[in-house]
């Protein structure tokens, strides 16, 4: 699967199979984990025994207690900290979910009972649950893309996708407070609007976004399947298969 088939595939999974996460994969997790430490200058864990880590009365209710194993999200203290965790867990988020395993971000759990190791100057910022799921999650309810694009007027295609991507995005509670914007520069700017956790999603939808932009400026973009509802004609081509360069 591609990255938009996974991020397409991927639910928050919070019921978890007896099973534990076999070796090989756990290899090949911990291998990513090293990529995106080395990326985001992060220093996130995989933990394949998650012990007591959900054991708070609101995991209870809520679920999560069965997680056979979870992704510690640590990194040294600082400005930018909860959004790089959002951007490079997100990455193990889909490649873990390429692995055929499930996830879940939890802003609930407790800190004590994570069996990571938290350094000097760092914190522990949040947990991803990670094991096969007893299910695969569902879609969640989603804004409509005005909601979160800043400005008004027509939008390319590129933009329009990044955006969608963006929209299937897991935030806290699915409270999708967050803000894209296109300049008259072509930059793309994204602002959190505040909510608990809201810098972790920031960085996650940072994530989604860039995907989505850059498989629709891609040559695999094909309308049929990436044409978002509001996109014009003209704007759903990849940009090597418009006319104009098709006959250049
Ligand atoms: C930063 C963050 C914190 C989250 N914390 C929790 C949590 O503590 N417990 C939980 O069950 N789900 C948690 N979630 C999962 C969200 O509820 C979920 O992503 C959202 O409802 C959208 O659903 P989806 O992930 O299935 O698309 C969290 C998600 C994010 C991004």
């Amino acid at each position: 699967m591609n990255q938009i088939e996974l991020i397409k595939a991927r639910h928050s999974v919070r019921s978890y199979l007896d099973k534990p996460i076999e070796a090989d994969k756990a290899k090949q997790l911990k291998a990513k984990i090293a990529e995106c430490n080395a990326a985001g200058g992060l220093h996130m864990q995989f933990c394949p025994e998650a012990g007591k880590t959900f054991n708070r009365v609101l995991n209870k209710f809520m679920g999560l207690g069965s997680a056979p194993s979870v992704i510690a999200c640590i990194g040294k203290d600082g400005d930018d900290l909860e959004e790089r965790i959002g951007y490079y867990g997100e990455r193990l988020v889909l490649f873990a979910q390429g692995l055929g395993l499930n996830t879940c971000w939890a802003g609930t759990f407790n800190p004590k009972n994570v069996p990571a190791e938290v350094g000097e100057g760092e914190r522990l910022v949040i947990v991803i649950a990670i094991g096969y799921g007893a299910n695969q999650g569902k879609q969640h309810r989603s804004k409509d893309p005005e909601k979160v694009i800043a400005s008004g007027g027509e939008k390319p295609y590129w933009f329009n996708y990044g955006v969608e991507m963006a929209l299937l995005a897991p935030t806290a509670i699915n409270q999708q407070k967050f803000l894209i914007d296109l300049k008259e520069d072509g930059s793309v700017t994204f602002a959190d609007q505040g909510g608990i956790f809201s810098k972790v999603d920031l960085g996650i939808v940072k994530y989604h976004f860039e995907v989505g932009a850059e498989f629709a400026k891609s040559k695999d973009a094909r309308p049929q399947d990436a044409r978002p509802q509001d996109a014009r004609p003209q704007d759903a081509r990849p940009q090597d298969a418009r006319p104009q360069d098709a006959f250049s």
